[in-house]
């Protein structure tokens, strides 16, 4: 029975610490039934502590759960699962070498008849009955680990709307969605909610607060800033609150001089694209947008040397490369910033400056101790510059908070000053405040002479920041925009040709 508030989850007071860090300090938060109650905040403000605190994976250090009124001491995942708390977390929890359907059923498993035989055929029929809900063709017999991030992550999704909720928490669901995908999910979340399931919602992207969320909290440094209904709030008012002063210019984009032409891409195909022709120039900041299975991530693996080339010829400063690996694309000072940080661009186990400086070890490698030093200023430097929210530039990556390990992931490509910098979704998990300096830093590489190509699907962004716009569908070029003819609508049409 829910208390006569309709008040399903209250956490009163929670406080969690780590080494070095008060992650929460006196947090309390109400969820309704059948509300989607927005949490926002920068990178490492407690977002994920909290919710995970919820699941049962951390213990708090102090405070109090209310579950529909009654105390409850979640002392571990599966209590927290018997009390229909349900969670996607930020980073992808699917199991590499296991189905898509077994992904889904893992733990709950279909049994049929008195001998209790897992039932396969039914699990297949389900799985895709799930996915059917969120619009996406994926095989239930595919193996996870030959899925990209996007379907990786709508993979969670149905897994978590198979089972029963009471509460679902959702940590940046949408972070490797499409436009697309993304409305599918809305309506799915909507249609819970009339269910009666109340929705923890955490993002960094504003424009889906405004549209999915009743309710938005706002935290700060471990601390709560305050909650308002979205209807009474504004972009401007949850920004103040999340940063604590006012931002006046999202997307500050500067005129840089453009120049000649640095790389030349000529009729390229491989895995996932084909017949892919561009010109990138010096100082230029090139936006390629599409939507899942568009080819856009397979045509940035193989610029970077990760995806086999069929045919067609890289021209680099008037050089033709032949890129076979990710050493050759380094050497060519190619870099690449990548889609999913856990698995391309950072080692988890070490330090934060070991990961900034990796890409350029051998320049550091003169001597032992001057390596030494020089790492760590380095490190220290970029950890100042876009903020990097770490106790140390000692600590290990693995336990910082998403955004913050996407910072590492930039700065290391930053530092390495490539000439050709390839970000794929740069600002996937980032906060606010962390996107303005990482949008100032890109224009700044630009000033510098390096050229950029960007991968973004979020429209705003693209938008403001690129100086040209390719759009891909199907592993084709389906259009190219100068960013004064470029639309929401425009680049939305040429995604679906
Ligand atoms: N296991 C851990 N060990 C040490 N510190 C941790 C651990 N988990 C979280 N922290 C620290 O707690 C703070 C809050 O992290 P949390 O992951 O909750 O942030 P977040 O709001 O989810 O940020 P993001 O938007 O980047 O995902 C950060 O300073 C982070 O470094
Ligand atoms: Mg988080």
């Amino acid at each position: 029975m829910s208390d006569s508030n309709g008040i399903v989850l209250r956490m009163e007071n929670i406080t969690k610490t780590f080494p070095g860090v008060v992650a929460l300090d006196n947090v309390s938060i109400d969820l309704y039934k059948g509300e989607v109650l927005g949490i926002l905040g920068e990178n490492g403000a407690g977002k994920s502590t909290l919710i995970k605190i919820l699941a049962g994976n951390y213990i708090k250090d102090s405070g109090d759960i209310f579950i529909d009124g009654q105390k409850f001491e979640i002392k571990g995942p599966a209590e927290a699962m018997s009390s229909g708390i349900r969670v996607i977390y930020q980073e992808l929890n699917t199991i590499n070498n296991l189905t898509v359907a077994e992904n889904i059923f893992i733990g709950e498993q279909l049994v049929k008849g008195p001998l209790k035989i897992i039932d396969w055929k039914g699990m297949n029929k389900k799985a895709e009955e799930l996915l059917a809900v969120m619009n996406v063709k994926l095989d239930p017999n595919a193996i996870i680990g030959d899925l990209t991030v996007s379907e990786k992550q709508i993979v969670e999704i149905a897994k978590a709307i198979s089972q029963e909720a009471k509460i679902l928490v959702m940590d940046e669901p949408t972070a490797a969605l499409s436009e697309e995908e993304t409305q599918s999910l809305f309506k799915i979340i909507q249609a819970l909610k009339t269910k009666g399931v109340a929705i923890i919602y955490i993002s960094h992207r504003l424009k889906e607060i405004f549209e999915i969320t009743d309710r938005v909290t706002v935290l700060r440094d471990g601390k709560k800033v305050g909650t308002l209904k979205t209807k009474e709030s504004d972009s401007n008012k949850l920004v103040e609150m999340m940063v604590g002063r006012d931002i006046k210019d999202m997307y500050p984009k500067r005129h840089v001089p453009i120049g000649g032409v640095v790389m030349e891409v000529n009729n390229l195909g491989a895995e996932g694209f084909d017949n892919i022709s561009f010109k990138l120039r010096k100082g230029e900041i090139l936006g390629i947008f599409g939507l899942l299975g568009s080819g856009r991530s397979s045509l940035v693996k193989a610029l970077f040397g990760a995806n086999k080339i069929k045919n067609g010829e890289i021209i680099v400063n008037g050089k033709k490369l032949r890129i076979k690996s990710p050493g050759m694309a380094r050497d060519a000072k190619i870099g690449l910033v990548p889609l999913d940080r856990k698995i391309e661009g950072l080692a988890l186990m070490m330090g934060v400056k070991e990961n900034i400086t990796l890409a350029n070890i051998k320049e550091l490698g003169k001597s032992f101790l001057i390596a030494r030093n020089q790492e760590r200023r380095k490190a220290g430097n970029w950890v100042d510059e876009i903020g990097i929210r770490t106790p140390s530039v000692e600590q290990e990556v693995n336990s910082l908070s998403g955004g913050n390990q996407q910072k590492v992931v930039l700065a290391k490509w930053l530092e390495s000053g490539s000439q050709i910098i390839i970000l794929n979704e740069p600002t996937r998990g980032v906060d606010v405040g962390a996107k303005i300096e990482i949008y100032k830093l890109m224009q700044d590489l630009c000033e510098k002479g390096s050229s950029i190509i960007m991968i973004s699907s979020e429209l705003p962004e693209i938008l403001s920041i690129a100086d040209r716009i390719i759009v891909m569908s199907k592993g084709r070029f389906t259009e190219e925009y100068k960013i004064c003819d470029a639309s929401e609508e425009g680049l939305l049409r040429s995604a679906c040709l």
